[in-house]
């Protein structure tokens, strides 16, 4: 616990220590020799707009477990960056020994991170990143998102950049890192060839927009779209609803380029409903927690750990999937 903490922060935080004492053992990590004290962090999640999140989420809340020497105190923000700034505060006035943040958009964390730091607490990125200067932060855990998209738009100008070829994109949260790095990463590949974007419109990575936003793309353009890119499968799987209502067969009709590989994705991949599906591994909660044990012992870390992806066709999908995780 740090020095700085308000009463009220200091009341709740012990309450929640000594509540995971008991259960940790005498206030010492399970797999410690008695002196390792339980770790509390908070961690200000993003919310619950996708598969990916669930699974992240999970990969987190089992790392930072009590067994593991931890007192996690979760928040899901229900994508909406104030309340998840109001949760790191709230973090910051409870004392907690790190906050691990996996931030909406990339903008406005200025000023809570610098409070964050005044009070002596280390804040440790995950998944996304933030445009603060990065004397705030210790560590950022995450994925490359620019290339995921590059690695998106290869692939499709491989397969589709030398023939015309209509696009529609559904774009992630807007200003978040996932959505502007995708972007990048996938216009810069696809530049030069044959292919048009007729429309891009933001589906805020969930399943529902996804759907509304292609039923629109599909009223305006009809049978001229040729091409989908989703900056994840769960919008590219509500799209795939408007689809088949509108009587056109997914991955053929129109192909689908998605970014995740969660299940729920890579089954539609091997069941010939989307074409190609860039990964974004959502399981990051061990090394988010071993970056975090460090940190708070003073041992330095890497300013960014970054997590590899893989890339599945339609085939590729089909050997995988017994074997994936999430
Ligand atoms: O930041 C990672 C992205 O956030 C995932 O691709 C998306 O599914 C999630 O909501």
């Amino acid at each position: 616990m740090k020095a700085k903490k308000t009463l009220a922060g200091l009341a709740l935080v012990g309450a929640i220590a000594l509540t995971t004492a008991g259960c940790a053992g005498g206030g010492s990590t399970a797999g410690g020799g008695g002196d390792d004290k339980v770790i509390t962090v908070g961690f200000a999640q993003t919310g619950s707009e996708s598969g990916w999140r669930s699974a992240n989420t999970e990969s987190m809340k089992t790392a930072f477990s009590e067994a593991n020497g931890f007192n996690l105190i979760f928040n899901a923000a229900d994508n909406k960056p104030e309340a998840q700034i109001a949760a790191v505060r709230s973090f910051i006035n409870q004392g907690v020994d790190a906050i691990v943040l996996a931030p909406i958009v990339t903008d406005g964390w200025d000023d809570v991170l610098k409070e964050a730091k005044d009070a002596n607490i280390p804040v440790i990125l995950e998944d996304r990143t933030v445009s603060a200067s990065e004397d705030l932060y210790a560590s950022w855990v995450g994925l490359d998102f620019k290339k995921e998209g590059e690695t998106a738009g290869k692939w499709v100008a491989e397969n589709f950049g030398k023939t015309p070829t209509n696009l529609v994109v559904l774009e992630g949260t807007t200003g978040s890192s996932a959505a502007t790095d995708r972007a990048t990463g996938f216009n810069d590949a696809i530049k030069g060839t044959d292919i048009t974007v007729l429309d891009s419109q933001t589906g805020n990575f969930t399943r529902a927009e996804g759907k509304t936003v292609m039923e629109g793309f599909l009223q305006k353009y009809g049978s001229q779209i040729n091409l989908l890119f989703a900056h994840n499968d769960d919008m590219g799987l509500g799209a795939l609803d408007a689809i088949k209502a509108a009587g056109l067969k997914p991955g053929t009709d129109i192909k689908i380029v998605t970014i995740d590989a969660v299940k729920d994705g890579m089954t539609a991949l091997a069941d010939g409903e989307f074409n190609y599906i860039v990964e974004c591994n959502p399981l990051l909660g061990d090394k988010v927690a071993e970056v975090v044990k460090k940190v708070v012992a003073g041992e330095s870390v890497d300013k960014q750990y970054i997590v590899e992806d893989q890339a599945f066709d339609q085939e590729q999908a089909k050997a995988a999937l017994p074997d994936r995780k999430y």
